[in-house]
Parts: C-alpha cells; structure tokens; sequence
C-alpha cells in the first residue's frame, strides 16, 4: 500500500519525504491556503522537492470551473509545469467529460470530491489514473465507509480496471488500516494523521522499561 501525505507545507512534505518516504503528495484549494502562498508559488514548491522522481503529486483546478473545456485547459496548463504533477478534477458531471479529454491528451487525473461506488466506477471507465473517495467527510455525517471502499476495490478487480484508489480526508490510524484490509492502493492523510498512526504509547513505554533495565545491567 502507498501512503501519500495531504498537504501543500513544504515543512511537512519534506519531513513526510525524508523521515517516512512517503510515496506522494495530494493538495486541494484549501492545504494551498494553508501553505500561505499563492497557487502557482505553492504548487512549484511542491514540484521541486521531487524534482527527477516518479513520485504523484495530485493539483486541483480552479473550483468555479463549470465546463470541461475550462477544467481541461487549466489541467493542460499545470500539467505541463511538471511532469509529476495529477490533475484533480470533481466528480461532477463536466469533470467526467474533462477526465476522458485530459486522458486522451496523455493527461493522468485524479478524479476528487468522490462519494459513492457509482462515481468511482465512472471514473475507471473513462480512464482516471486515480480515484478519491472522501471517508472522513462522510464519517462527519454519519455515514460509515468502510463498505464503500470495500465496493470500489470489487468492482475495480471484477472488471480489471487500473484506477488507484486513494482513500481521502482520513482521520485515523484505524482508517488507514481498514482501507488497507479493503485493498485500496493509496491512502492520503494529513501530517498529525500520520504522527500518530506511527506511534504507540505502548512503543514508548516499552523503551521506557528496557532502558531502565539496560541502565541496571553491566555491558561487558
Ligand atoms: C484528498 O485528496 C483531499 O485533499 C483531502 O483528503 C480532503 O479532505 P480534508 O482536507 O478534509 O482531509
């Protein structure tokens, strides 16, 4: 499984590369606010930190797009600024019709903002690189989600198709497992997801005793 870290801070990105080798990088309009830069800044940050590797990073369009040819000549244009970069595009009606026309042009996108198997398998069908179904949005109201990846990860096997799933707005380490026991490919998670799934208090306390014991014990 492939963990990429939902952010658009170089900080936490570079720390995510170097401490966690993490495998990609998605962003959305609201992790570039975050960043305090603008658009084109940010998502040129982001590039060069990995400059002359295969790792994704996943870039949204302008949201107020309404057609396909506006998302798609916005998807061209951040497309050619790095050969790493994936064009997020919402799963809206007119996001499908780009999808198919960004792939056709070589493009690979991300399809986003996905919140049923349907929307998934209409994404696989016209060729999306990924897929991003959005559990902790839809945990918030209530919804459970497992079964949603479960169903997206059957239906990609039944027909074949290559799609990735990248199991979006994950809140926890229990998330992180269960899109893993339902076979999805990626997970996306911020940088405090991740801290956390990584440790242990049991970890800490564990060290805690031997260290004390290794104190209590002569070397030689
Ligand atoms: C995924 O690609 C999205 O950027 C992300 O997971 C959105 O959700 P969040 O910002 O609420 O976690």
């Amino acid at each position: 499984m492939k963990f990429y870290l939902d952010s658009a801070k170089v900080d936490e990105i570079r720390y995510a590369r170097d401490m966690w080798n993490i495998d990609g990088v998605t962003s959305n309009p609201r992790h570039v606010r975050n960043s305090g830069k603008p658009f084109l800044v940010a998502i040129r940050d982001i590039a060069k930190e990995f400059e002359g590797t295969d790792k994704p990073i996943s870039v949204e369009v302008n949201p107020h797009h309404t057609t396909a040819e506006a998302m798609v000549e916005e998807g061209l244009k951040l497309a050619a600024m790095s050969p790493n970069f994936v064009i997020k595009i919402p799963a809206i009606e007119a996001g499908f019709k780009a999808l198919w026309m960004l792939k056709d042009k070589g493009i690979r996108v991300n399809l986003t903002l996905a919140f049923s198997a349907a929307q998934a398998l209409q994404a696989a069908r016209l060729g999306a690189a990924y897929v991003s179904p959005f559990i902790g949005w839809k945990e918030a109201n209530g919804e459970e989600s497992s079964h949603l990846i479960a169903e997206i990860v059957r239906i990609y096997r039944n027909y074949d198709y290559k799609t990735e799933i990248i199991v979006a707005a994950v809140r926890n380490a229990r998330q992180i497992v269960e899109s893993a026991v339902a076979g999805a490919h990626i997970v996306t998670s911020a940088f405090d997801v991740y801290k956390e799934a990584f440790d242990h208090p049991y970890t800490a306390k564990g060290i805690q005793l031997f260290a004390d014991n290794w104190d209590a014990t002569p070397y030689e």
